[in-house]
């Protein structure tokens, strides 16, 4: 007996229609819609002939809980996640406090099985190297670092303890995408999150541009793409050395995007992310919305910039939904914190690109599920299949609208993208088989950390 059906979904933009079959939360069949259903479900939903994808994953979030629960908290965050059409975040650790020990990870845990309504996995952070083996037993997403937070023996010593720890004596990290694909990054331990930027080349800048003033336009200059390069090129060598996998969060400038591609064409497992803000704007965006556009790394000028050309070569989109106070962000651009919140706009962003005929429904999936799956080892996620998670997002191709931040789900009511005119809209999303999101509407659902059955006693 199914629990649900979703009937008349089309997965792709031909014109056949098929229909889900969902138990217990995972898609046990999918037959051409026409088909007489194997037994008579306990409920149907008729999308209509809308596109249906696997609900988007998104591997870059700041859902700042704990501690920093005034700009957003896992309830507020995972619910924007709904209405932008994600079923799945993973979160950053730089909360309060920071999730960086075993103790603070296990928490966060805590945290996200009580609020999200989302399924979750969650990145540590580094301090402490000597807990490194004990936080990676939670099964991490990666262990992030913020390189423009650390000196050049930390980055090394914090590589050598990553590579040292062995995934396969915590469970390993079994292959849960459909015909058992053999694209596995992880290796053998676990993988690294950088943000690449270097601090020297960011002190010595912002110390240059702080003297000309306050100009919003200044932040560009103060962390300027050399920076970027810099610690990329830093980070490709020590992966190399080490044979670590690595993943590049939020890949802003031409030249470091090349560095990436020389280095994987060579064998390494390295793998780039590009942001909402990077892929669409550029350093004018500063000009025009002042701190409501500053982020790390930087809006990029014409020259520097990556955009939709690009994104054949990128690996994912990841939105780093990072929401600050209006507050905050009132402050002087030298203090300021930076951030952008984009988990509600991207769907809306990439549909309005598929209607304009610059993008594919396949490249989509690519950036926004199978990749993220597969990176990040997220098991029975970023398919539609048999034995998947039954995570879906309904689309309406045709519904328009204007991206009004007054809307949002999230506490940050604002957005560079604000008045951008979008053409296709997610109107449903599922986690697991329940509806989280219908017309915009969100409804109460209990997300689970997705990497683990196996509890961890700390
Ligand atoms: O713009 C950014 N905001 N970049 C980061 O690296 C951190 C993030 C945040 O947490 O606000
Ligand atoms: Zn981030």
């Amino acid at each position: 007996m199914l629990d649900l059906c979703v009937t008349n979904c089309r997965l792709d933009t031909t014109d056949e229609k098929v229909s889900l079959g969902i138990q217990d939360g995972k898609i046990v069949s999918i037959k051409k819609s026409v088909q007489k259903l194997p037994s008579e479900p306990d409920e149907i939903i008729d999308v209509k002939g809308k596109l249906v994808l696997p609900g988007l994953i998104d591997a870059h979030v700041h859902f700042r809980d704990p501690g920093l629960t005034v700009k957003e908290n896992f309830f507020t965050g995972s619910a924007a996640a709904a209405a932008g059409g994600f079923t799945t975040v993973l979160d950053m650790p730089n909360t309060i406090p920071p999730t960086n020990t075993p103790r603070a990870f296990h928490e966060k845990m805590k945290i996200g099985g009580k609020r999200s309504l989302v399924d979750f996995g969650l990145h540590a952070g580094v301090a402490d190297l000597s807990d490194i083996k004990d936080i990676a037993k939670y099964k991490p997403a990666s262990f992030k670092i913020f390189m423009d937070l650390v000196d050049d023996d930390f980055l090394l010593e914090a590589f050598i303890k990553i590579n040292g720890v062995q995934s396969n004596s915590l469970n390993g990290t079994q292959d849960h995408t459909p015909n058992g694909s053999q694209y596995q990054l992880r290796d053998n331990h676990p993988l690294i999150s950088l943000h690449a930027e270097d601090p020297e080349v960011v002190q010595q800048y912002t110390k240059e541009m702080k003297k000309k003033g306050s100009d919003p336009e200044l932040y560009a200059l103060a962390r300027p793409p050399q920076a970027e390069i810099e610690a990329t090129r830093k980070a490709l060598s020590l992966a190399g050395k080490f044979k670590q996998s690595i993943h590049f969060c939020h890949v802003s400038t031409k030249k470091s995007l090349k560095l990436i591609i020389q280095a994987k064409n060579s064998g390494l497992n390295v793998t780039s992310e590009i942001t909402p803000h990077h892929l669409f704007l550029d350093s004018n965006y500063l000009k025009k919305y002042g701190n409501l556009a500053k982020t790390n790394p930087p809006l990029r000028d014409d020259q520097n910039r990556l955009n939709m050309n690009y994104l054949p070569q990128i690996d994912i989109i990841g939105t780093d939904h990072a929401p600050h106070t209006l507050e905050e962000k009132e402050k002087d651009v030298w203090n300021a914190p930076p951030g952008i919140p984009g988990i509600e706009t991207i769907l809306p962003l990439l549909l309005t690109q598929l209607n304009q005929g610059k993008l594919s429904v396949g490249g989509i999936k690519r950036l926004l599920c199978e990749t993220p799956a597969k990176i990040f080892s997220i098991p029975y996620k970023g398919f539609i299949a048999e034995g998947m998670d039954a995570d879906l997002v309904v689309v309406d191709l045709e519904k328009e609208g204007v991206v009004n931040p007054d809307n949002f789900q999230s506490k940050a009511k604002y957005s560079p993208f604000k008045g951008f005119k979008t053409k296709g809209m997610p109107v449903m999303t599922l986690v697991r088989g329940k509806v989280v999101m219908e017309d915009g509407e969100i409804r109460d659902n209990q997300g689970k950390f997705v990497y683990s059955n196996t509890e961890v006693e700390y």
